[in-house]
């Protein structure tokens, strides 16, 4: 089944082909010097960008995939969670491609493309598994008995982690975005130079709080600055990071021996990040766990995992009419083919 994905929830414009779990393109069209001097993604800058690089990269990843647009068993697009007029760029695209070519259109949750991006490169054998799913707007684990099916252990009761790396990062004064810049100068630092609070470590729950870090950051800074001490940035991201992934790590393999499990699935955007890709590979290896984590370009947004989770839609019937809508806090486990405009 070959699927075009659309994806445009956030700052990047995503545009990929696949063949059942094989891709056969996948372009991205990055908006982050769009954004960089506002210091965060701007949604009306974002929506015009990703009206501006959507026909170009449609033609692109076509040519690129070999195939046209009527090769297409269906259509793809990211319907949610997202930013509103972010989403109604692709979607809008979407219905064209699928009403033109009558191939079947599939809305797809952001959320089930993060998680089921691994079996691009581990293949379709997913479930049972607890997913720990953490991007700039969510922190989650989640129990995954079968592929489509959600149960939600917790989640984060403030800050996302992306959110929490980002305003640490823009603190330091590491620009936008801050995650990835933040994990490069941690590289260099001590992570047990300052013991952060692992917050809600010890809360019994799946639940996760990251604003108490970030204002625990601030103030660490201000005492040493009050007694006349520098802090070496890279020490601060180094040790910031730490608390933040031993709560997610310890988290999450706790949350898998609970619903006894044997897999451990990582998803989204700061599953990029070095720290945690090598602590949860540990600790997985410790706990005789299967860890499956994306490469880094399928960890941050694109188009290739709307793609294959459309294609697994559609292989079980699903299909969404042509009067589908945005849903900017769709949920993971909602059914986002029947969303209406
Ligand atoms: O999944 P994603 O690309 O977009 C959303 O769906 O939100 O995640 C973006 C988030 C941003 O907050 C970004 O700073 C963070 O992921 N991120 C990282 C790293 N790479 C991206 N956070 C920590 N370390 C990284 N290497
Ligand atoms: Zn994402």
């Amino acid at each position: 089944m070959r699927v075009l994905g659309i994806e445009t929830s956030c700052d990047e414009t995503g545009v990929a082909v696949v063949e059942d779990e094989t891709v056969l393109a996948n372009l991205l069209a990055s908006q982050v010097q769009l954004h960089e001097r506002f210091g965060g993604v701007v949604p009306e800058l974002a929506s015009r960008a990703h009206v501006e690089a959507l026909t170009p990269l449609l033609e692109e990843a076509l040519e690129e995939a070999d195939c046209g647009f009527g090769d297409l068993d269906g259509v793809a697009v990211t319907v949610g969670p997202g930013l509103v007029g972010a989403l109604l760029v692709g979607i809008a695209a979407a219905k064209s491609v699928s009403l033109a070519t009558g191939a079947p259109l599939i809305g797809v949750n952001h959320l089930e493309g993060h998680v089921l991006a691994n079996a691009i490169e581990h293949g379709p054998e997913l479930a049972p598994a607890v997913c720990l799913v953490v991007s700039g707007g969510h922190t989650m684990l989640v129990h995954m008995p079968e592929v489509h099916s959600y149960e939600l252990l917790g989640q984060t009761v403030d800050d996302a982690a992306g959110e929490a790396f980002d305003k640490v990062a823009r603190f330091l004064g590491l620009g936008f975005p801050g995650g990835p810049a933040l994990d490069r100068l941690a590289r260099t630092g001590d992570p047990n130079a300052i013991r952060f609070p692992r917050a809600m470590a010890d809360s019994g729950d799946y639940d996760f709080s990251l604003s108490g870090l970030k204002t625990a950051v601030l103030r660490h800074v201000k005492a040493e600055r009050d007694a006349g001490r520098e802090v070496d940035p890279a020490d601060l991201a180094a040790s910031f990071q730490e608390a933040v992934v031993d709560v997610q790590v310890s988290k999450t393999v706790a949350a898998a021996r609970d619903r006894g499990v044997d897999t451990i699935l990582l998803g989204g955007g700061v599953v990029a990040n070095t720290r945690l890709r090598e602590r949860i590979d540990e600790a997985g290896a410790e706990a005789g766990l299967r860890v499956l984590i994306p490469s880094m370009d399928l960890c941050t947004d694109n188009g290739a995992m709307i793609a294959l989770a459309g294609a697994w839609r559609l292989r079980r019937g699903d299909r969404s009419s042509l009067g589908i809508g945005a849903d900017p806090s769709l949920e993971l486990g909602a059914d986002a083919s029947s969303e209406l405009g």
